[in-house]
């Protein structure tokens, strides 16, 4: 099955499209997730229900007709299949295990639980089955860097404090615990392939709390060396890097040579990535979740303004993050309209 990457790198037949996902588009802005959600009191459990899984992968499929699904599970997977202790707790958010040393980390496994994840690949095994031949199947895992921002800060980031300062005071010791996470997000991706994923986003949904001196190891390096792990296993496979945030990195992760795509958040100037782009590469993003909630004239303008920036590059139209709970139903299918409807002038 065609990558949602591929069908903007090698369009067939040579009509510019620009397809469309977004991302968390299985979540609480629908009413059929809300409802299928009540199944279960626990997010994670519900993550880990492959028949509800699947089931929210594929709503937003059925409802909009996506040109790509995502498989509905957590960046938050890998460190609880590390044996750190995480929950959801409805309105605040996710809380991970008490952290208040870098040694606390040493009671972790130093491998993927497989065990803990066969339902994530057993989820993509079957959306892949259920999912019309033309519809992309897209895999993803959290970065290292995010990864250790929650694990150490015990839930979301905020300034990343703590995780800061211990990276300057015990760096072997962080240095060390990414690494770890640097290798079970290779696994997660492999096994996510191994199941029928076309296509691996990873989010480095944080990328911008990285303190310039760390960037390139672990940010930029962590991205080259996954990417390259993954495409040394499986060449045909596609990567679509996300680092929000990361300001003037921007250039570095464009210039890796196993990444194919990167979506670019909310704040970047499109049109002042297209001149940049590297050619066989695409880029995806980047509406803001916030003119989505908004609509009328805003949406339909910003919507405009992404397609006419990025009508002469390979580009997948997406969101800069998130969609967000408080989005009209309304509002999205009339974006698709649009995209689907935009013609090269
Ligand atoms: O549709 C999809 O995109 C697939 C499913 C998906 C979820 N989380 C489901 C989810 C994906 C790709 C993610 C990624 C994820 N999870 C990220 C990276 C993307 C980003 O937003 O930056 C991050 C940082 C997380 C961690 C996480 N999970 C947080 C901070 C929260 C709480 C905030 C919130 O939105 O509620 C979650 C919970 C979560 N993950 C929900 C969903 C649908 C909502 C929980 C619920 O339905 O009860």
């Amino acid at each position: 099955m065609p990558s949602i990457v591929d069908t903007v790198l090698n369009p067939s037949p040579a009509i510019k499209t620009h397809p469309i996902w977004f991302m968390r588009q299985a979540g609480r802005y629908l009413p059929e997730y809300r409802a299928l959600r009540q199944s279960s009191a626990s997010f994670l459990d519900f993550c880990f229900n492959p028949e509800l899984s699947v089931t929210a992968t594929l709503q937003p499929i059925e409802r909009f007709g996506f040109d790509a699904a995502i498989i509905f599970s957590d960046i938050l997977v890998i460190p609880y299949a590390l044996g750190q202790h995480v929950t959801f707790v409805a309105g605040e958010g996710p809380k991970l295990g008490g952290v208040s040393h870098p040694d606390d980390f040493r009671k972790l496994a130093t491998k993927l639980d497989r065990e803990r994840l066969v339902t994530v690949y057993s989820a993509l095994r079957a959306v892949r089955a259920a999912l019309p031949a033309e519809t992309g199947l897209i895999g993803f895992c959290g970065m290292p860097w995010t990864l250790l921002l929650y694990m150490c800060e015990g839930g979301s980031p905020g300034d990343a404090v703590k995780t800061r300062r211990w990276c300057y005071q015990e760096p072997e010791r962080m240095r060390a615990l990414l690494s770890l996470l640097e290798n079970a997000v290779i696994e997660h991706a492999l096994l996510q392939l191994e199941a029928g994923a076309d296509t691996i986003q990873l989010f480095d949904s944080w990328a911008g709390l990285c303190p310039a001196l760390l960037l390139e190891d672990y940010v930029i390096g962590c991205c080259a060396r996954i990417s390259r792990a993954v495409k040394e296993r499986y060449p045909a496979a596609r990567i679509i890097a996300f680092p929000r945030g990361i300001g003037m990195g921007l250039t570095a992760i464009l210039a890796l040579d196993d990444v194919d795509a990167v979506s670019l958040d909310t704040s970047t100037p499109l049109h002042q990535v297209v001149p940049l782009l590297p050619l066989g590469k695409a880029l995806q993003g980047n509406l803001d979740p916030q003119a989505l909630v908004v609509g009328g004239k805003v949406l339909t303008d910003a919507v405009a303004a992404i397609l006419e920036s990025s009508k002469t590059i390979p580009h997948i139209f997406n969101l800069g993050h998130g969609i967000v709970p408080e989005t009209p139903i309304e509002h999205v299918t009339a974006v698709i309209e649009q995209v689907r409807a935009f013609k090269e002038s």
